[in-house]
């Protein structure tokens, strides 16, 4: 007799399973909304306003942050039919290493705001789902003992080049020493952007001294502070006057090859020319966003910034992308536009406020069974299917 078909795999059906069979069988539901209005809205009656205004807030009257998601709805899926998806292969490689999918954590920082295990419960979330984190330089730990919570789980770290050389060298030999696979250098935040939720409060993290333990634990920066390098007050104020670097231009690219071996990605390109510069000057990857509508108001939607950056990039370097995913579809759309992989932001946070570790490995598994099941119904197997021919314009 002939063996039955196999069932269908993949991280969807396996997701959807057990949400169904837990609630109808066991009477539970999941821990937390799973649709991302409900997630925002059951995550900003969780946190004080201050941490709302700072994670969900955008630059200026939030024009970027409703152009992320508008550019996004404007591209449109065109499903195939009758091709055999019953095995789907979300894989993809970057920078030559194999990944089980196109999933990665962006860099956010002050995550103490919404959680006190902050980015240890965000690495922990990470490794249980698979998914590689990109550590922020304005983390609430130190890189070291964020790695140490990721174990073998690949991570970047994510730089902000202040006005210190020293302490930009410092930081990436640190990333280096405590298992980085790469450096990411945000180059949209050289001015922090006109952030109108914020300075409606009057509230800024780093002045309370959160959202600083990159600084605080680095040698480099305590030597600047010399005897005040346990004062708050003062890490605060020397942070606030150096974290940034304005008068930073490309050919100080240069210095950061000097002190680093490790592949070097950067963030914040949303122009063809910047994407051909940065190849030109033999950067290895680019990474499109607009900081999630935090910098520039009134910016290009990313994901219209995208198709022009990987078409500079032609293949040379991958091309990754965040700014206004928040699910499967918005991750189909960026891969067929040309992303390598793609970053998941204030979603995460999000179940970061509402449940911790569970919450962010919630919100990772839900994104990945999305994107599954919008591959196999829009009749692609395989990431490699994701193709430009697969979208259309609305
Ligand atoms: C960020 N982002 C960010 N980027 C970065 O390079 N370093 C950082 O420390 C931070 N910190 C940070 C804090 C908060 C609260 C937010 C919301 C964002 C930007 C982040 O990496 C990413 O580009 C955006 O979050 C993408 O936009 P969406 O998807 O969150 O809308």
């Amino acid at each position: 007799m002939a063996l039955p078909p196999p069932l269908p795999t993949g991280f969807g059906p396996a997701r959807q399973g057990e949400v169904y069979m837990k609630a109808m069988l066991g009477g539970q539901k999941p821990i937390q909304p799973i649709s991302q209005a409900g997630l925002e809205a059951a995550a900003r009656e969780k946190i004080t306003p201050e941490a709302w205004a700072y994670i969900a807030g955008g630059a200026g009257s939030g024009a970027t942050i409703a152009a992320n998601r508008a550019a996004l709805d404007r591209w449109q899926i065109v499903p195939r039919m009758l091709r055999d998806v019953s095995v789907r292969d979300l894989s993809v490689s970057v920078l030559g290493k194999q990944r089980a999918h196109p999933l990665m954590l962006a860099p956010i920082g002050v995550q103490e705001m919404v959680h006190a295990d902050a980015d240890l419960a965000t690495a922990k979330a990470a490794k249980t789902v698979g998914v590689p984190m990109i550590i922020s330089n304005q983390a609430s730990f130190p890189m070291e003992a964020i790695a140490a919570e990721l174990g073998d789980t690949p991570f970047w770290f994510q730089l902000y080049w202040g006005k210190s050389d020293a302490l930009v060298a410092s930081l990436v030999r640190r990333a280096e020493a405590c298992g980085a696979e790469a450096i990411v250098v945000t180059l949209d935040t050289s001015i922090l952007g006109w952030r109108t939720q914020d300075l409606d409060l009057g509230f800024l993290p780093f002045l309370k001294a959160q959202g600083i333990a990159q600084y605080t634990s680095d040698p480099v920066f305590r030597g600047l502070l010399g005897d005040n390098a346990d004062d708050k007050h003062a890490q605060s104020v020397l942070f606030m006057t150096t974290y940034s670097n304005p008068a930073l231009t490309w050919d100080k690219l240069a210095y950061l090859r000097d002190h680093t071996k490790l592949p070097v990605f950067l963030k914040g390109i949303n122009h063809r020319d910047d994407a051909a510069r940065a190849v030109a000057l033999g950067m290895d990857g680019l990474i499109v966003s607009n900081h999630g509508g935090r910098q520039v108001d009134g910016a290009i939607g990313a994901i219209d910034a995208l198709e022009h950056v990987a078409l500079a990039a032609a293949g040379r370097v991958p091309v990754l992308f965040d700014s206004g995913i928040r699910g499967g579809a918005d991750i189909f759309k960026a891969l067929a536009l040309g992303a390598t992989s793609v970053l998941i932001g204030r979603p995460y946070i999000y179940g970061l406020a509402l449940n911790g570790a569970n919450g962010v490995a919630s919100v990772l598994t839900d994104m990945l069974a999305e994107l599954d099941l919008t591959l196999g119904l829009a009749g692609c197997a395989s990431v490699a299917e994701v193709t430009r021919e697969m979208l259309t314009r609305a």
